[in-house]
């Protein structure tokens, strides 16, 4: 039977519970999911790709059907080139809506053999985002519920102990 891939893109700048948690509801309908850091986001990125790349390889250890990458370019493409079937991405509330239906659609114009499958996190990580996660550490807040601790410690040693 045909091997079911699935590609998770994003920035993951860091990788948070809020990611594993999808990376664990992900690996378990797919056959293979490649989680792929894009390599040309827009967003300025406070870890390099190669940095983001080995957390996340460290947090997807346990999953013998999970693999870590960066790509350049669409992921509609890189997505193509993986035979892959879907797009993995997260939901978490309302507002995620909007930007996630407009990826979703351009990327199903660009590769109409692919379908993106939102998957919605445990309600713990509702609220958590990368965003959020780089903020409480430029102020030095405590990070243990938010990421595991090998990525807080990359963190502090990022921003200092206190934060830049
Ligand atoms: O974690 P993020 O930042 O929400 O991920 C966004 C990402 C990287 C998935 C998105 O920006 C992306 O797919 N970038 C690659 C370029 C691309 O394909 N753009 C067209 C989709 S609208």
């Amino acid at each position: 039977m045909a091997q079911r891939i699935a590609v998770y893109p994003g920035s993951f700048d860091p990788p948070t519970y809020g990611h594993i948690d999808l990376i664990e509801r992900a690996a378990k309908i797919f056959d293979t999911l490649v989680v792929a850091v894009a390599r040309n986001s827009d967003k300025a990125s406070l870890f390099s790709v190669e940095e983001r790349i080995e957390m996340l390889a460290s947090i997807v250890k346990p999953h013998g059907n999970v693999e870590v990458t960066s790509f350049q370019g669409l992921t509609a493409e890189f997505a193509r080139q993986r035979n892959a079937i879907a797009l993995v991405r997260g939901l978490r509330v309302v507002s995620d809506f909007e930007y996630e239906i407009t990826m979703a659609i351009a990327n199903q114009k660009l590769n109409p053999t692919i379908d993106t499958v939102c998957l919605m996190p445990s309600e713990r990580f509702l609220l958590l985002s990368s965003r959020i996660v780089r903020e409480i550490a430029v102020h030095g807040g405590s990070l243990k519920e938010f990421v595991p601790e090998e990525i807080e410690h990359r963190l502090i040693e990022k921003l200092g102990r206190n934060g830049a």
